[in-house]
């Protein structure tokens, strides 16, 4: 019992933080409309975030969730708490309000900047990013790769199938911006059965990211080789992507799982809990059929997909030190 409960302190997360479940946008992969009351986090849940986020247990936070937070009306203040806080910060953004003052305040506070684009063709990044303007985020690209000295600029390339016929092209200009780190999520989320309609096999985009050099997002939640297998081990459940991640919504709520989109599933608040009581009880949790019997990402990582992860992460390692 003490051996376990040492195996189950010793690993790190990573933790995806909502600073808003609103948007400006109305993308088509994204099943936002889940969301009952959409809402923005306060700044006295934002204070008490960042008091349970420590780097003995947490090796990056993600300021994304399922809104877009260049839109939080406290986005300056915020992006200063993140600059002082000891734990790595990247935040995920769509790019429609990335002006140049809010890149230069992002500068240095943020370890990597990640902008969605689906498409360099005008009428399919139309359908996919919808309400969002594809020249102003086109711009704020280019102003970026100028303006930002300390944080890195990467895009997160959307794995829709529409955007498959121009990912050549698409990729082909953001290189020519001298914009390199290019990911692409080998799995378009039917995030907990929301999203029936658009299902593309994880081989096929899996197989498109090695042949276009692009960095895959699951590494991006790989602490080490080590700590993914104190999680397997001290997790009943053993859900990769839930037990990999910890989401903390707009609300304070710790989800029960990153795919929670309608953030139905709290297992706790950040008021009241730590990070560290909130893991324990979810490592005891065995899977939750109203969200996992319809997810794709449930049993994603048998042997075999382990395998091939565990493989592209030694090579990704490997580049990086190269
Ligand atoms: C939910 S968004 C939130 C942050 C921000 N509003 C944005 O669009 O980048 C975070 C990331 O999830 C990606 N995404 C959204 N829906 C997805 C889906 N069904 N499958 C895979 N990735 C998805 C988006 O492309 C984006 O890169
Ligand atoms: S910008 Fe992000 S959060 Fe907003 S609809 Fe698009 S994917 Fe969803």
């Amino acid at each position: 019992m003490k051996g376990k409960k040492k195996m189950a302190d010793s690993y790190r997360i990573a933790v995806n933080v909502e600073w808003t479940s609103k948007c400006n946008a109305l993308c088509s992969m994204c099943p936002r409309d889940a969301i009952e009351h959409p809402q923005i986090m306060s700044d006295a849940t934002w204070q008490q975030t960042l008091q349970r986020l420590s780097p003995q247990e947490v090796f990056r936070v993600v300021i994304a969730g399922y809104g877009e937070p260049t839109t939080h009306p406290q986005f300056f203040d915020f992006v200063e708490d993140a600059r002082r806080h000891p734990v790595r910060f990247d935040m995920v953004s769509n790019g429609h309000l990335l002006d140049p003052d809010k890149l230069v305040h992002l500068d240095g506070a943020v370890g990597l900047l990640i902008v969605s684009f689906s498409s360099i063709d005008p009428d399919v990044y139309r359908r996919v990013h919808v309400k969002l303007d594809q020249q102003r985020v086109m711009e704020n690209l280019k102003a970026a790769q100028r303006l930002l000295k300390r944080t890195k600029l990467g895009i997160s390339l959307t794995p829709m199938p529409e955007c498959l016929p121009s990912l050549a092209e698409t990729i082909g200009w953001l290189k020519a911006q001298g914009i390199d780190a290019l990911t692409m999520s080998p799995t378009l989320y039917n995030r907990g059965g929301n999203l029936k309609e658009h299902q593309l096999a994880s081989d096929k985009l899996r197989q498109l990211i090695r042949q276009h050099g692009l960095h895959s997002q699951e590494l991006d939640f790989i602490p080490s080789g080590r700590e993914i297998f104190r999680q397997w081990c001290s997790n009943r459940y053993k859900c990769v992507p839930r037990n990999v991640d910890l989401f903390v919504s707009s609300a304070g709520e710790y989800l029960y799982c990153y795919n929670d989109v309608g953030h139905r599933h709290p297992i706790g608040h950040v008021g009241s809990e730590s990070i560290r009581e909130v893991l324990r009880r979810r490592e005891g949790m065995a899977e939750i059929p109203a969200l996992c019997d319809d997810c794709n990402m449930r049993n994603r990582y048998g042997a075999g997909e382990l395998l091939k992860t565990g493989i592209s992460f030694v090579r990704s390692r490997l580049r990086q030190t190269a």
